[in-house]
């Protein structure tokens, strides 16, 4: 098996281990369905990766990389909700709320954000306070619920590309950006490797969100195991929206190429994380 292989291995049984059991209540049910029906679990696998690229202990790495997890699952049951993003499908299935109702789906959302703040402050590690907060003002009113927030007051209005990218980097690009903080805070990073690294993160997060807009269009619902054309049918502020497919995409490679000369400066042990981030860009679904 790869190393990537490995991981995403490891981050499927770290999630199972942390989770409530299904048996436990309607509530813990409804958690566990929200985090164990697939995802790509990007956001462990770069805490994970990026840790691994500053000789960070592997098991120092399993709570954060769970938290953010569990974090991203939470934003995505309440993304779908029918005041916001009024979804019905997520990872080829019914979302949360059709499954549990809304009122259940919403508590569930709760209780993960709880759950993965108790994960971090149950660890033995020094860090772990760090941490804690690192998460806290990533998916804060400064992070992804504040850009969720923009996203939907940004509904039908005309947006200047700065602005767009003020709502990328904060709903997506910060949830991104703690995952690699966190895995580079529990190993020994040079203060320029963490610059670069926290610069590839910031853009790969907008790089992230674009693709995942081009998706929107482009990719029928059965191959994506989301709506396509949701975006579109909602008026939300997506980079297609503004510059028309095509301009998305030329603005896409461009950023692309950007990273490209960022991940070259990065030495032999962030080679996976290289490796994984080059993958994520050139998938087609
Ligand atoms: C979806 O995130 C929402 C975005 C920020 C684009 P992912 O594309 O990482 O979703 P999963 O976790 O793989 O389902
Ligand atoms: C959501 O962006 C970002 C979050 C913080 C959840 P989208 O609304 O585009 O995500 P999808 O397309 O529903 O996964
Ligand atoms: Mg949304
Ligand atoms: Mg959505
Ligand atoms: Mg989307």
């Amino acid at each position: 098996m790869t190393v990537i292989n490995t991981l995403k291995h490891r981050s499927a049984e770290q999630l199972a281990y942390f989770l409530p059991k299904t048996t436990d209540s309607a509530i813990a049910h409804a958690m566990h369905y929200a985090v164990m029906n697939g995802g790509k679990r990007l956001r462990p696998m770069l805490v994970y990766l990026s840790g691994l690229a500053v000789n960070a202990p592997l098991e120092s790495l399993d709570r954060p990389a769970v938290a953010v997890e569990i974090i991203h699952a939470y934003s995505l049951v309440h993304d779908d909700l029918p005041s916001m993003d009024n979804d019905a499908l997520r990872r080829g299935l019914p979302t949360c709320h059709k499954v549990y109702g809304e009122a259940l789906a919403i508590l569930a959302g709760d209780a993960m954000q709880a759950l993965a703040f108790e994960i971090l402050a149950d660890s033995a590690q020094i860090n772990a306070l760090a941490l804690i907060r690192l998460l806290a003002q990533a998916c804060g009113a400064d992070g992804m619920a504040g850009g969720q927030a923009l996203d939907l007051a940004a509904v039908g209005q005309t947006l200047t590309q700065n602005q767009l990218d003020q709502i990328h980097a904060l709903k997506t690009g910060t949830l991104i950006s703690a995952s690699m903080v966190m895995g580079l805070q529990c190993g020994t990073a040079s203060a320029k490797l963490t610059q670069n690294i926290t610069q590839i993160a910031a853009l790969f997060g907008l790089l992230y969100q674009i693709q995942d807009d081009i998706f929107d269009v482009e990719i029928p619902t059965h191959d994506r195991g989301k709506q396509q054309g949701g975006d579109a049918e909602l008026a939300k502020p997506t980079y297609p929206a503004i510059l028309g497919l095509a301009g998305a995409k030329t603005v896409l490679k461009r950023l692309a190429q950007e990273l490209e000369r960022l991940l070259m400066a990065l030495p032999p042990s962030g080679e996976a994380l290289v490796t994984y981030l080059k993958t994520i860009l050139s998938r087609s679904l």
